[in-house]
This record gives C-alpha cells, structure tokens and sequence, in this order.
C-alpha cells in the first residue's frame, strides 16, 4: 500500500486533543505552506486562512461551535474564510502578482483579465459567496491530506454557527465568511473514535468506469 494511502487510513476526524502537546512552529508553517499551495479557480484564492492560537478567543467561540471541546484543546484552530463579494480587483491583485512572478508585462494579460473579469464581477454576492466557499473548500482537502502526511491529527468541522463566528472574529467589515474551520494537533490516547473502523462506500457504489 502506498504511504499517500497508510497516512489517509491513519487520520481522522479527531474528536479529542491532547490539550498539552502543541504542533511546532515548523510543522504549522508546513502545513500552512501546503495549505496556501491549494488550486483554486483561475488561481485567484478568493479567501483568508486565519490561524487561532489564542486560548481566549477560542473560548468565545466555542458556545457558537456546539460547545465542541476540539476548539479549544487542538493545539490551533484555522479558519478558511471565503470572501462574500468582490470586484474587479480580485482579478487586477492577481494578474499583478503574476506578471512580476514570471516577470512578463501584465498588457499581454489583458484577455485573461477580461475573460474572468467578464465570469465573475457580475455574479450575484449571493454567486460569488458560493463559488469562493467552493475555493475555501478545496484548500480544506488538502490542508487534512498535508496533516495526513505530517502526521498532524485534524477536524474539519462545519458545526458552527459562521454568522456568530464572523461577529466575534470582526469578519463582516472585511467582506469575509467563516466558511468552514480546522482544528489541528495531536489525538489524546482518551479519544477512542482512532480505534473505529473506517466506514466509506465501496469503491462499485463510489466510482463508475464509463
Ligand atoms: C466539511 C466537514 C464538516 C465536518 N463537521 C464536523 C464537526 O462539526 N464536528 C465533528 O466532530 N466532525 C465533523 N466532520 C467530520 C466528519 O464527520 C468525518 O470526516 C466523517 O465522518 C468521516 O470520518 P473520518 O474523517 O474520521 O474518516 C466534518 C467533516 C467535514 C468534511
């Protein structure tokens, strides 16, 4: 079996974290790292990774997430946090760091601006919220298979409540939505949900070969 593999048998959503071993500066950054390296749509990340160490915020935010105990025993938590509208400038940020990354003249991206420019500014907020969710979603897969394989423990969560959420961490006035969050660290020996099996569909139910 390939390792990819032994290291997506070997996490899980973890339910208890051992409150007194944090991840290493290191590993955090790794794991950020490979966080930020996530595809997304045309490449424009239309969203925030915020990273919460702080012990008290987490405890404000804790009543909003049902009370969960991972909020504030992970060792972090991240946020992905989708940006609700946008305009123009979500292009023109983008295509400025492209051409002096591969120091090209950005006129001769002019097309490309327009194409997406022209896919994206007219949306309704309500389309843009939904497409940039869907971004922040795709950094969520990845950033579980780098814990995975930094041997990280992680719990992606969506039982929260995102508008109490964007209130206690100040996120309405930055045009941004707590679209999903992770908590990081280390599993506690206590947390027997490591010692279930794995329950995913077969692979005839799951994949289809046409
Ligand atoms: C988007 C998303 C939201 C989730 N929300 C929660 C949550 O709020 N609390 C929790 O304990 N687990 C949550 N989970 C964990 C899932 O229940 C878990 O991933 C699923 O049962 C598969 O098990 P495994 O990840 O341990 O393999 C969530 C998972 C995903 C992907």
């Amino acid at each position: 079996m390939s390792n990819y593999i032994k290291n997506l048998n070997w996490r899980y959503a973890t339910k208890k974290f051992d409150k007194d071993k944090p991840i290493s500066n290191e590993d955090l950054e790794t794991l950020l790292e490979a966080t930020a390296l996530s595809a997304s749509s045309y490449g424009l990340q239309p969203y925030k990774i915020l990273v919460i160490d702080d012990k008290e915020i987490r405890a404000k935010l804790q009543p909003a997430a049902w009370g969960q105990s991972q909020i504030t025993e992970a060792s972090h938590l991240i946020i992905l946090a989708n940006q609700t509208t946008f305009g123009e400038e979500l292009v023109d940020d983008y295509l400025k760091n492209v051409s002096e990354t591969r120091e090209i003249p950005l006129e001769g991206l002019k097309g490309y601006s327009e194409m997406m420019k022209s896919n994206l500014v007219p949306l309704s907020d309500e389309a843009k919220a939904s497409w940039s969710a869907r971004q922040a979603y795709i950094a969520l897969g990845n950033l579980l298979s780098a814990a995975a394989d930094l041997k990280i423990d992680a719990c992606p969560m969506e039982g929260f409540d995102s508008s109490q959420f964007n209130t206690i961490l100040d996120l309405d006035k930055q045009n941004l939505n707590t679209a999903v969050i992770v908590t990081v660290g280390y599993r506690s020996e206590d947390d027997q949900t490591q010692y279930f099996k794995k329950v995913r569909k077969s692979k005839e139910n799951l994949i289809a070969h046409l």
